[in-house]
């Protein structure tokens, strides 16, 4: 099933609560919502209290996105606030099963990412237990940069590796995502397409997001 996560990170903070609806209502799946903490990676945004505050604005599924180390701290905080996923960094904690066990705990998805240099072979062991894996096609940090092309078979290889297992987990990708990466990323087996300077760069933001199912 194809989803598209539109990125917040590219919204105007200053009308947060229309640049949300202007996307619900342009035919978006899921809020993506990208938490950085200036340590995992060269950027801050915002954390659990702005998603609180938002979740009263959509009732659109809650994608939280933690660019942060020790994403363990955070998660009953998020949860609290409203998530109903969580993705964390294979890099960002020292005990990935005990995290993800710990989302689950909680009563939401959980989904693990990995940045463009890290292995598959680093979320191999943890498949059978998430709902999602996010691939990185840039270096997280920052909305608005170039696509990573040697990605491509890096999602087909994923997408490869869940079917032998039996597994359908979600794949995600995230940076760098248009009209034409969409359909690249779409034919290796990605089926959850995040999208940020995209989708809020667009004059018409319901055909942009048309264009990325098309
Ligand atoms: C990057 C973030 C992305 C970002 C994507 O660190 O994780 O979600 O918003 O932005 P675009 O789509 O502009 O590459
Ligand atoms: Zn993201």
């Amino acid at each position: 099933m194809l989803k598209i996560a539109p990125s917040i990170l590219s919204a105007d903070f200053a009308y947060l609560a229309d640049e949300i609806k202007k996307i619900e209502r342009a035919g978006a799946d899921w809020v993506h919502i990208d938490v950085m903490d200036g340590l995992f990676v060269p950027n801050l945004t915002f954390g659990a209290p702005v998603v609180k505050k938002i979740r009263k604005v959509t009732p659109l599924f809650f994608d939280c996105h933690l660019m942060v180390e020790s994403p363990e701290k955070y998660i009953a905080d998020f949860k609290a606030a409203g998530a109903d996923q969580i993705v964390v960094h294979a890099e960002a904690t020292k005990h990935l099963h005990r995290c993800v066990q710990q989302i689950k705990g909680e009563g939401m998805r959980a989904g693990v990412a990995l940045n463009p240099a890290t292995p598959l072979s680093a979320v191999e062991e943890m498949l059978p237990y998430v709902d999602m894996v996010l691939l990185m096609t840039v270096n997280p940090g920052f909305g608005g940069q170039s696509f990573i092309e040697s990605m491509v078979p890096k999602i087909k290889r994923l997408r490869r590796m869940l079917e032998d297992a039996g597994l359908d987990a979600d794949i995600q990708v995230d940076g760098g995502i248009n009209d034409k990466t969409a359909k690249l990323v779409r034919e290796a087996g990605a089926n959850v397409l995040v999208a940020g300077s995209y989708v809020y760069g667009a004059e018409d933001v319901q055909a942009a997001i048309a264009s990325l199912k098309a």
